[in-house]
């Protein structure tokens, strides 16, 4: 599996542990009031990155260019900003809302240069490499 990707699905991960984990002490607590937090931690982390991370290792030549890296560093560094400035603004903390928006931001910059990749020319590949036995 390519570089990126296995970066994607490490980070992934641990973004559905920390996602879980909010939901757990929502349902604990009988509190809700993170649940944005909770809800973009599992879809902008565990889901999306998955996403990113499947179609690198389904285009690994794509996954060896340098945009590939810079737009793993760019995504993760918006959404490990904006998960937990989230939640600080949700659970009572208003001042964190100029980091939400800036996070917002980089995030989306993420997904921009994702784009990029995806409808960049290269060789696609629609079945994973066979593994050697
Ligand atoms: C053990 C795992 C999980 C627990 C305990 C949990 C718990 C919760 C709780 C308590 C809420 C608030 C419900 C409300 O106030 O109406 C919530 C909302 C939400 N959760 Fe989870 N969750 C879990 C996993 C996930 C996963 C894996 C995803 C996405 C991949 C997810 C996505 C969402 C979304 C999008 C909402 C907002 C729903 C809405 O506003 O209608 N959750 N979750």
């Amino acid at each position: 599996m390519p570089r990126v990707a296995q970066l994607y699905f490490r980070t992934a991960i641990i973004f559905l542990i920390v996602g879980i984990s909010m939901g757990l002490n929502m349902v604990i607590s009988q509190d809700h009031s993170a649940i944005g937090a909770h809800a973009h931690a599992n879809l902008l982390g565990w889901v999306t990155m998955a996403i990113f991370g499947g179609y690198h290792a389904l285009n690994p030549a794509k996954a060896e260019r340098r945009i590939a890296m810079i737009q793993y560093f760019v995504y993760t560094t918006g959404v490990a900003l904006m998960v937990p400035a989230l939640y600080l603004m949700l659970t009572g903390n208003p001042s964190m809302e100029p980091v939400v928006a800036v996070a917002s931001l980089i995030t989306f910059a993420g997904v921009l240069l994702f784009a990029v990749i995806i409808f960049s020319s290269g060789t696609v590949e629609t079945r994973p490499t066979a593994v050697a036995r």
